[in-house]
Formats: structure tokens, sequence, C-alpha cells
């Protein structure tokens, strides 16, 4: 089983990529960690733990980082909405978090540890970023890093950068640099899983409680990416790093150098990846270049078919 953490900012991608890993049998999900993202910390915590208690989870949930590093935090509520997951209502929270910080909860799991663990993080990488900055040696033990974030191609939110990145540039920074394998999943596959009509009701088929939850929050997450892009399907960005870590032929990946644009021009925020090795530097990335679609869909439908 492969042990890992999940840092996130829940978020309607988000809480898909927890229903992927929350009953996989090939993962052993030590916790949840949460930062601000989508939306405010109160309203991605409050986020992560409905879903933890609906899905009967057995996972701590750890509130992390208020705000970014540097920036301030700029929420993305015109598509995950008010709440930060729009589209369900969950029963009444029975559950708390757990009284550590995010922070020190990935730092003790991995420093006490007797195997490596995989850190995938689907939100700002502040959280992961104070935890190297606070303890270093927890990269020793550190299997790789698996990210949502970043495009080699366009933005999200400038046209430069994307919205994990962009949020949390420094952050970003951080981990880029900090030597450990790190797995970059971003825009230029995500942008190809679209939650169309056509899949909502592929997964409306499954018919049990989680794909009830999942078709109703992609429909307002739907809503919302048509309203705010004109999409007829949403980018299904966050699990895409949980199903390749289910299955590595999902995606063609390169190793590539690429560094965080932390300059504050129009470009702060950008993942500059050298795909064409224009520049010669030392490679320090392996980047997700294409994704199989028809496999993406046929992980999801199977992960929603267990629970
Ligand atoms: O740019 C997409 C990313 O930003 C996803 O993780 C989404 O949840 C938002 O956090
Ligand atoms: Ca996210």
């Amino acid at each position: 089983m492969r042990k890992m953490i999940l840092d996130c900012d829940p978020g309607h991608d988000d809480a898909v990529a927890i229903i992927l890993v929350g009953n996989n049998p090939e993962f052993e999900l030590l916790g949840i960690t949460v930062e601000s993202g989508n939306q405010t910390l109160k309203k991605t915590g409050r986020n992560a733990l409905n879903l933890v208690q609906f899905l009967e989870l057995d996972v701590p949930v750890c509130l992390g980082a208020t705000n970014p590093i540097i920036k301030e935090v700029e929420i993305c509520d015109a598509i995950h909405g008010e709440s930060g997951l729009d589209g369900f209502d969950f029963p009444e929270l029975k559950i708390d978090f757990d009284s550590r910080h995010a922070v020190d909860f990935i730092i003790q799991s991995v420093m006490n540890s007797t195997e490596k663990i995989t850190m995938v993080t689907t939100g700002p990488m502040t959280n992961l970023a104070l935890a190297i900055r606070m303890e270093p040696r927890i990269l020793d033990n550190i299997e790789e890093v698996v990210l949502m974030g970043g495009s080699f191609q366009n933005g999200n939110v400038t046209p430069a950068a994307e919205f994990n990145v962009y949020c949390d540039p420094e952050a970003a920074h951080i981990v880029f640099n900090s030597n450990v394998k790190v797995t970059m999943v971003g825009l230029d596959v995500t942008r190809k899983v679209l939650t169309y009509p056509a899949i909502i009701e592929r997964m409306e088929k499954v018919n049990n409680h989680v794909s009830d939850m999942f078709v109703k929050l992609m429909k307002v997450f739907n809503e919302n990416q048509k309203r705010v892009f004109g999409f007829e399907g949403s980018p299904l960005h966050d699990p895409v790093t949980i199903a390749y870590l289910i299955d590595p032929t999902l995606l063609e990946v390169v190793f590539v150098h690429c560094d965080i644009d932390i300059s504050h021009s129009t470009s702060y925020g950008r993942t500059n990846c050298d795909i064409f090795d224009y520049l010669k530097l030392e490679k320090n990335i392996y980047v997700a270049k294409d994704i199989d679609v028809k496999k993406f869909w046929n992980i999801i439908e199977d992960s929603l078919k267990r629970y």
C-alpha cells in the first residue's frame, strides 16, 4: 500500500480526489491537510470534514495555512461558490478537526513513518512548503510529490499562471527547488477531462449515495464553469493526481527543467517548463504532457462503484 497525505482546498474537484483516494485499497491515506484557496480556510476545512464524514473515512483532517506565504488570500468563489462546495447538502456535521496544525501533522507523519510517504497536493502548496522549511529532513522520507498545478501552456487565472501556483508562487518555488521527486499535473492534461453532460449521465447510473453527491456537485461545477469560461463541461483537475497514482499509464510524463516565476511581473506564478530543453538547464520536474481520457473516466466510475 502507498502511504499518502492529501493536501487540498475543497473545492469540487478536490472532493473527487478525496472520493478516489478514500476507499482505494492501494492507498493508506494518513490524513487530509487543508489550506485556503478555492475558499477561505474556514470553508475549505468544513468542506473537508463534511466529505470525510459523508464518505465514512477514518482519516484525520488538519487545518493549515490561512494565508499564502507572501500573498493575500485570493479565493475562487466564482467557480466553487459561497461555501466552496456548492451543490450538495451534507448531513449535520458530527466530527471535528484533528488538533494538530497541518504543517505539524505533515512533519510528524513523515518523520515517524517507517516507509516513505507520497504527498499529493491539489491546492496551493503553502502547507507543504512551510513543512519543508520547518523540517527539511522530511524530504528524505517523501517518496514523491504529485501536485495538481501549473501549466506549460496558458494559465487559468492570468495568461501565464494556474490558480494553485498563482495563489502561492513562493510555496511552489520552495517545493519545486527541494530536490524531491515532483510530478506536475497541470492544466495541459486536466483541461482534457471535462465533465460533459454525457459523463454526468454515465456516473448517475452508478446509483449510490456517492455518485449522487458527485452528480449534484458536478452540475453546479458545470454551471459555474459555463458562466465564467463558457465551458460545456468542467475540467476535473484534482483527481487526475490520484488517478495517475492508481494507474501510472494514465499520463505521458516528461522530465524537464521548470522554475516558478516569482518576479512579480505579469508572469508571476507561471510554471516555466522548458519542454523543448531550449536552455539546457538541469532537469528537475516531471511534467504531464498527455492523458488517456477514456482510462480516466473508467477510474472515476470504478471508484464511485466501490462505495
Ligand atoms: O487550477 C485548478 C486548481 O485550482 C484546482 O485544484 C482547483 O480545485 C483550484 O484549486
Ligand atoms: Ca483544488
